[in-house]
This record gives structure tokens, C-alpha cells and sequence, in this order.
């Protein structure tokens, strides 16, 4: 499979979550165990993404790098940009295009989480697709709080609006975009939207126009957070600490999950766990590296 490059776009003003991010990023909270950051990072992992440019604040860029380096423990490489002021998602592309170069890429918000079964299949197939550009369709209760597709039998995008009152499905559009080599320069030609913003719906009409948009439903079995919100961000931590501690497996385990793609070895997993073993986290990675966790 051709490579595709990763972007996570972790900047913003985070105002719904004032005072918690009044000096603090947003996806450096906590979730549970983890920082928020890493959470959409293993999302892209999963989808095998090897190369990560992280985009943030100016204010944060520092705290991002000191927490995830270079990458190479993880056997990966990442890179940083600033995002000057938040003018918007699209803006990640222009930003992001040196280290786009020719590739395919895709874009995931820093604050979005995801978990299921299914999840590493619904990737498999939005990065095999190399010529048109994948969103995702999420159902929800509520469409009119969120952007909705409305979807052809085939999986194409007939439209996206941005929360309306009278949706034209129940599926939300999540915070994740594959999109094919060029989209750098389709994002330079985008204008910002009355609410001022460069909008990465116009990147999507963009592709949807030519009929090139596809969109990958994620059913039962899926959950998808944003947690941009105290509730939002609490529910979050909530479902992550059901889950771990009912299963013994971790959600959104970095560590892990470069193990199982094969960019670390075994004895770089159990260093890896060493600084961690007063926590559940580090006694897992030990499990995992010694081939315990069924018991
Ligand atoms: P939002 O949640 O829409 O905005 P925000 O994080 O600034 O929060 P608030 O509404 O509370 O003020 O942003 C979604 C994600 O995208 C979030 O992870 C921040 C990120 N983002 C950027 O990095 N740059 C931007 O220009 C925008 C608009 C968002």
C-alpha cells in the first residue's frame, strides 16, 4: 500500500473548557489515563501512519514536543508546525504542505476519539482509496448539533450542511479526512467563511463536486468522542475507564499499537513499560511484551 502522511491539528482557543485550558491545551487533558493527544495518534497509527506532523499553538507546540519527541521510541517520526491563530481546519494543509510533498494524507482533530472493532477496516479502506477523498458518517441522535452527510446507496456524499435544522440524515461528520495528493493546493484557494474561518467543508465540496467524496459509515460497534466540552470530556474519561477496567486491554495505547504494526521489538516495548510499572499502563506493556495479557 502507498504510504499516506498523518496531521493532527491540536490548536484552538478551547473556550468551551475555560478555565481548565486558560493555560493549558486543550488535548493535554487528561482522559482517563492518557493525554488527550493520544487518543486521535492512535487512530492515525492504526491506520499505519508512520510520519505525524502535529500542528498546535504557539503557546503549546513546546508541551507537545517535550511529551512526544521525535517519535523514534515509538519507531515513528513527528514533526511540529504552529498554527498561528486558529483560522480554521483547512488551514492544516497550507501549513502542512512541505511535509505533505506528493503524498496522500490524512487529517484528524485532536480532540476526537475513536474506538471499536471495526475501526482498523474502515481505515484500511479509506487509505487504500488514493484518488478520492474519505470522510466518515457517524449516527447520532441529535444530527442538528454537528455537520451531517446525506449518502448515496454507493457511499458518496450527496451533501454536507453544517448544523441544520432539518438534517438530511443522521449522520455526523467526525473530525478525520483522508484526502489524495494535491490537497495542499486545493486548501490555498479557499476564502474564510462569514464566521471567519477556513472551512474544511469547502475542502469537501471540493472533492464531493467531482464526485470524488466517499464516506465510510461507522455503525454499531463504534464510538466516537469529541470532548471538547466538561461533560463531553468527563464522558470521555468515563468510557475509557469502563472499558480497561472490565477488559484487560487498553484503549488508544501508543506503545502497543507500534508493537503490533511491528516498528518496535520486544525488548524496546519492556523498556518502554519500565518508567511506568507504579501503573496499570506500564504493568500492561510488560504483559503485552512478555505475551501475558491472556494470562
Ligand atoms: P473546535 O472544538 O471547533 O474549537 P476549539 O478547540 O477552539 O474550542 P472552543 O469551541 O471551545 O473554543 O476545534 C476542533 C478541534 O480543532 C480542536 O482540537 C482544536 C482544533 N482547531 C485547530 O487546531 N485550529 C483551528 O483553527 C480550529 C478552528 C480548530
Amino acid at each position: 500500500m502507498k504510504k499516506r502522511k498523518g496531521i493532527i491539528l491540536a490548536g484552538g482557543s478551547a473556550t468551551r473548557l475555560y478555565p481548565l485550558t486558560l493555560a493549558i491545551s486543550k488535548q493535554m487533558m487528561p482522559v482517563y489515563d492518557k493525554p488527550m493527544i493520544y487518543y486521535p495518534l492512535s487512530v492515525l497509527m492504526e491506520a499505519q501512519m508512520q510520519e505525524i506532523l502535529l500542528i498546535s499553538t504557539p503557546r503549546d507546540i513546546a508541551t507537545f514536543q517535550a511529551l512526544l519527541g521525535d517519535g523514534r521510541k515509538w519507531g515513528m517520526k513527528f514533526f511540529y508546525k504552529v498554527q498561528e491563530k486558529p483560522n480554521g481546519l483547512a488551514e492544516a494543509f497550507t501549513i502542512g504542505e512541505e511535509f505533505i510533498g506528493q503524498d496522500s494524507v490524512a487529517m484528524i482533530l485532536g480532540d476526537n476519539m475513536f474506538y471499536g472493532e471495526h475501526l482498523r477496516e474502515v481505515l484500511k479502506r479509506a487509505n487504500e482509496r488514493q484518488e478520492e477523498a474519505t470522510i466518515f458518517g457517524y449516527l447520532v441522535k441529535n444530527p442538528s448539533a454537528y455537520g451531517v452527510v446525506e449518502i448515496d446507496k454507493d457511499g458518496n456524499a450527496l451533501s454536507i450542511e453544517e448544523k441544520p435544522q432539518q438534517p438530511k440524515s443522521n449522520y455526523a461528520v467526525p473530525g478525520l479526512y483522508f484526502y489524495p495528493s494535491g490537497v495542499s493546493q486545493i486548501a490555498k484557494t479557499i476564502k474564510p467563511s462569514a464566521r471567519g474561518e477556513l472551512e474544511i467543508t469547502d475542502i469537501n465540496e471540493f472533492y464531493r463536486k467531482q464526485g470524488k467524496l466517499k464516506v465510510e459509515k461507522l455503525g454499531r460497534g463504534m464510538t466516537w468522542f469529541d470532548t471538547g466540552t466538561h461533560d463531553a470530556l468527563l464522558e470521555t474519561a468515563s468510557f475509557v475507564q469502563t472499558i480497561q477496567k472490565r477488559q484487560r486491554l487498553q484503549i488508544s495505547c501508543p506503545e502497543e499499537i507500534a508493537y503490533e504494526n511491528k516498528w518496535i521489538t520486544k525488548e524496546e516495548l519492556l523498556q518502554l513499560a519500565m518508567p511506568f510499572m507504579k501503573t496499570e499502563y506500564g504493568r500492561y506493556l510488560k504483559e503485552l511484551a512478555e505475551d501475558k495479557l491472556g494470562g
